[in-house]
């Protein structure tokens, strides 16, 4: 079934569910490993810039399709039903799960946009890529002349929703395999199979 139910998530949702996580899995050490390479290209003063600019090309490529996937993502959520948690939650149970996924959505669009207004602000020439196109429009002010906030604000906000999201998800992992492993209740398989 395409659709959720009120009490399963059909398959549009859980395919979007674990292909965005499949993403953040890639994004996230590419992040790093995009931040160590051009750290080393500083540090020896080279010029050969080919590798930085491939690794940014695929960042900033799955980055926006991330972002483009959450906002089909959510918009597929408030067209359909959300499966009922289930009975015998306790109160603040409830609200925790809620809260977690919240902010997980609050931070799939953090992300990409934090990561795209930094390069927006980067006061030199630095391309911003979507596949094959390198010029994508910046989205806020470029740092020119100390009027606007610098490449390294917007960097230190895209480093926060690391730092953020690193416990927000290992607690989601957590509620996850507790609900699988301690209460033993269908809320991991029916994210895996449905029902
Ligand atoms: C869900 C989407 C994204 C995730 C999970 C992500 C994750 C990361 C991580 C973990 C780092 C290394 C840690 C850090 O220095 O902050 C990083 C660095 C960076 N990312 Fe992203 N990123 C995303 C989207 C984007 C997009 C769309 C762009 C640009 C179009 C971008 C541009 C950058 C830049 C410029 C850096 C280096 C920042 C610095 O100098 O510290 N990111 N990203
Ligand atoms: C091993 C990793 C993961 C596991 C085991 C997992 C497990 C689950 C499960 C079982 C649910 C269903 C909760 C319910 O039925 O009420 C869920 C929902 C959700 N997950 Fe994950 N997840 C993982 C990774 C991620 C990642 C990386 C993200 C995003 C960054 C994410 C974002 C969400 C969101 C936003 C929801 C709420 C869905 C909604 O109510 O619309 N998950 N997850």
């Amino acid at each position: 079934m395409l659709r959720n139910t009120a009490t399963s998530w059909g398959l549009v949702s859980r395919n979007l569910h674990w292909l965005i996580a499949a993403m953040i899995a890639v994004q996230v050490p590419l992040g790093f490993w995009m931040n160590a390479v051009y750290n080393e290209l500083v540090a020896t003063k080279s010029f050969d810039f080919s590798q930085l600019l491939l690794i940014s090309r695929v960042h900033h490529t799955n980055g926006f399709l991330i972002l483009i996937l959450t906002t089909l993502r959510l918009t597929w959520r408030v067209t359909n039903p959300t499966p009922a948690m289930p009975a015998g939650l306790a109160a603040y149970q409830r609200w925790l799960a809620r809260l977690t996924h919240v902010f997980l959505y609050a931070l799939l669009f953090a992300f990409p946009l934090s990561g795209w207004a930094t390069l927006s602000a980067y006061e030199g020439e630095f391309p911003i890529f979507f596949f094959g196109w390198d010029n994508v429009p910046r989205i806020v002010p470029q740092a020119v002349d100390g009027s606007h906030a610098p490449y390294e604000f917007y960097a230190e906000i895209h480093e926060a929703c690391w730092k953020v999201g690193m416990v927000v998800l290992a607690l989601h992992v957590a509620g996850a395999l507790w609900h699988h492993v301690v209460v033993k209740d269908n809320v991991l398989r029916r994210m895996l199979r449905g029902s």
